[in-house]
């Protein structure tokens, strides 16, 4: 029997914990944990976005500002707004919406936020913790893939783990986690990318395979053994005969899961997990501030 991984259920528990973990730091500590969200330029896709993550804070009670600029905003203007939520007390997590408009330097934006407020866990310094397993913030999405492979007991130590992807944001991340000796972790992981000769030849030795490559259905029955565990990260746009358009993973659903212990659909799977793990994170933020 095929296990299928609900993100969504998962995710909408998690934030019921952060409810929770919010109203009790308010009434114990006094402290209003608080999201800061900036979104530069038009792109529609970084609007919904960042009006969904505004919208998730109010259903746990956190407080969120949203500052919206124009494409055509000056870099200053960004550098001394992500500045001045630096230096305020009442702001426990910062958020800027990537991606930026080319002429601002997205490296020199992710470095200006202060590390402890870094939700994203996109600053350098919060990826060299992760990379000592020292406490830091883990990018969300990492994080969300972590949460569901603890809620649903999949077992990852000894385990081979062949992560597909070597983004920043997902597939370095999701190495090193899985790589650590910890929970969730102490698995013998391979990264393969798009360097990687035979790639079937990988992941049909894989017990645990995370795809986050973008590319739509890449993973096929061929690609796997019996029993594997897939997480797919992909959220790819599938053209249908009809002319409209479906959303996939980078995993074939229907080929791959007849063969797999658990498996991860989309949507449904590894995408409602990012919010929550965002919420999770701000909570977090807020948390260390009190202490
Ligand atoms: N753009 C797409 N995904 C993300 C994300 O998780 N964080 C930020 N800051 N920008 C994004």
């Amino acid at each position: 029997m095929t296990r299928i991984i609900d993100g969504k259920a998962t995710a909408a528990e998690i934030r019921r914990e952060v409810a929770t973990g919010v109203a009790e730091l308010r009434d114990r500590h006094g402290v209003q944990a608080h999201l800061a969200l900036l979104l530069v330029g038009d792109d529609p896709a970084s609007h919904v976005y960042v009006r969904n993550k505004g919208k998730a804070c109010d259903e746990v009670g956190m407080r969120s500002t949203i500052v919206r600029h124009a494409a055509d905003v000056s870099a200053n203007v960004v550098l001394d707004q992500v500045r001045a939520w630096n230096a305020d007390p009442s702001v426990h997590g910062i958020l800027v919406q990537l991606p930026l408009p080319r002429h601002i330097d997205e490296e020199q934006v992710l470095l200006t936020i202060d590390p402890d407020k870094d939700v994203d866990g996109f600053h350098p310094m919060n990826a060299g913790r992760l990379m000592i397993g020292a406490d830091g913030f883990v990018p969300c999405t990492p994080a969300g893939i972590i949460e569901l492979l603890k809620r649903y007991e999949i077992p990852t130590s000894g385990k081979h783990a062949v992560v597909i992807g070597r983004s920043n944001i997902v597939g370095k991340p999701i190495s090193m986690l899985l790589a650590q000796k910890r929970p969730q972790g102490n698995a013998t992981v391979t990264m393969c990318h798009t360097g990687t000769t035979d790639l079937a030849t990988h992941t049909r030795q894989a017990d645990i395979i995370i795809a986050a490559v973008g590319v739509a259905k890449l993973i096929t029955a061929d690609h796997v053994k019996e029993g594997v565990v897939v997480i797919d990260v992909g959220m790819n746009r599938e053209t249908l005969e009809d002319g409209t358009s479906k959303l996939c993973g980078d995993v074939d659903f229907a080929a791959v899961s007849p063969k797999a212990a658990a498996i991860t659909p989309v949507p449904g799977g590894v995408g409602p997990m990012t919010i929550a793990m965002l919420l999770n994170n701000t909570l977090l933020a807020a948390r260390r501030s009190a202490q």
